[in-house]
């Protein structure tokens, strides 16, 4: 079966749309309406006036475009593994014990969390725009959860804000070491070393430009360099290979890094998704009614 023109016109006939984030394998490219970061991603499920949207990403991602549009059908291919490990790492429990050791200080909270946290928390972010979400709240203390790495991103920054973070992080960011900065550099020289705001600061202080993947794939488009590594998920290299073939692209240790729920989706699954428009997401109303002001909210600021 040629899936792409089976999902394609499965689109027309239902009225869907398919948001693919930009770690997806890449051949989902071919069937995606709009391709990009969490936040472009949540501004387009929140524009959208598709009926169905089928989201090929991971959990946090399709709940959050079910906030956004309670009445609309959403659907995510690989529901039942399609995790991520940061967003699990904080439930409301756990969430409620740190608030309450820090009382009165307003709560970001990292777009990769559930909703129930969502709920819970003053406003989101993601990882573009988390330094000008936080400036937005004009105070100089803030608590975030649950990436300590964003969020200590976040307060070197800034600056003039105290960051307090929860102990989350991105186990693939997280694990990727200041040392093979350095080992990579030696084996590609002359090379910018551009990395996702999810690594460890140690390892961003021996990056030339620190951004979400949308960042640096802006980063890429517009040096006038022609040599990178590329310190985030492999899906961001395999498409600028793909958008910029004069360029060169390695990645940290010239290993790629997976995000095992990010590379669930085939386009079988999407096809078999749209044409039985299962599994859906589904979001208990009251925790969906507290969460959207907290993403909303976001949305206000980044226009
Ligand atoms: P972006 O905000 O860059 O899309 O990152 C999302 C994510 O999950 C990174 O690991
Ligand atoms: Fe979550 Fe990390 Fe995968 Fe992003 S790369 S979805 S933060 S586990």
């Amino acid at each position: 079966m040629n899936y792409i023109e089976e999902i394609k016109k499965l689109k027309r006939e239902k009225n869907a749309i398919v948001l693919a984030h930009c770690y997806q394998s890449i051949e989902i490219d071919e069937v995606a309406d709009y391709v990009g970061d969490s936040l472009f991603l949540c501004q387009k499920a929140k524009e959208t006036d598709a009926d169905i949207i089928v989201f090929a990403g991971v959990y946090f991602m399709a709940q959050t475009a079910k906030i956004l549009n309670p009445d609309k059908k959403v659907i995510l291919p690989n529901i039942k593994k399609a995790g991520c490990s940061m967003a699990d790492m904080i439930d409301l429990d756990k969430l409620r014990r740190f608030k309450s050791r820090y009382p009165n200080i307003p709560v970001v909270c990292y777009i990769n969390s559930t909703a129930e946290v969502k709920s819970e928390c003053d406003i989101c972010c993601t990882s573009s725009n988390a330094v000008e979400i936080v400036k937005s709240l004009g105070v100089n203390k803030v608590l975030f959860v649950p990436d300590k790495n964003l969020g200590r991103w976040v307060e070197k920054s800034l600056k003039n804000v105290e960051v307090l973070t929860y102990n989350g992080y991105c186990p693939i960011h997280n694990s990727m070491e200041p040392t093979e900065i350095e080992d990579t550099r030696t084996k590609h020289p002359n090379s910018l070393v551009l990395a996702h705001p999810e690594c460890r600061e140690a390892f961003l202080n021996g990056a030339d430009y620190v951004g979400s993947t949308s960042g640096i794939m802006s980063y890429v488009k517009n040096s006038s360099d022609k040599s990178f590594i590329v310190a985030t998920e492999s899906g961001v290299v395999d498409r600028l290979k793909r958008d910029y073939p004069s360029k060169y692209f390695y990645h940290i240790n010239d290993k790629p890094a997976f995000c095992q729920s990010m590379k669930l989706n085939t386009l079988e699954d999407i096809y078999t998704a749209l044409k039985d428009e299962a599994p859906e997401i589904f979001v208990d109303k009251e925790i969906a009614k507290k969460a959207i002001n907290c993403i909303d909210k976001m949305l206000e600021v980044s226009k």
